[in-house]
């Protein structure tokens, strides 16, 4: 499918401007597009409390999932491409755990936009741990994983 970048990186770039980043004064914001074709966003949140600051990443995902499907039934939304910016509009690696975050939302096809240009998310996440980890080698009578 054709991805707007441009516009994908400015809904990134406004949405970092509704950040809540009064303690490291770094603002960001994160877009992504899905698979029928809608963007979601989601900016940092910080917290006095260091430890509970919230990712734009991951205020992402919580939109992806927040948005009902296109039609009832169906699966969750997919991301297709991601772009994160800080609040000057430049592109922003997500952080690690925003990485393995956004490989459930996307998996390593996921086009993630950098400084270059977009990268798949396997790129930037390889050999990375996943679902499939957790049926192969879990003991016997773990819960299951979705
Ligand atoms: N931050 C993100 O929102 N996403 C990332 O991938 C890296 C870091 C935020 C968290 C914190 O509010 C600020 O940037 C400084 O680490």
């Amino acid at each position: 499918m054709e991805i707007d970048w441009p516009e994908l990186r400015a809904a990134a770039a406004d949405v970092a401007g509704r950040a809540y980043a009064p303690y490291s004064r770094l603002r960001v914001g994160a877009a992504g597009l899905t698979a029928d074709g809608l963007v979601v966003t989601g900016c940092n949140v910080e917290n006095a409390s260091f430890g509970l600051t919230l990712c734009a990443e991951c205020g992402l995902v919580s939109a992806l999932h927040a948005t009902p499907p296109a039609r009832p039934g169906d699966t969750p939304p997919v991301l297709v491409a991601v772009a994160v910016v800080a609040g000057d509009g430049a592109a922003l690696l997500p952080c690690g755990r925003c990485r393995q975050l956004l490989l459930e939302a996307g998996g390593p096809p996921l086009l993630v936009d950098t400084a270059d240009g977009p990268v798949p998310l396997s790129e930037l996440l390889p050999a990375a741990f996943g679902g499939a980890d957790l049926s192969a080698r879990r003991e016997p009578g773990a819960a299951a994983a979705p």
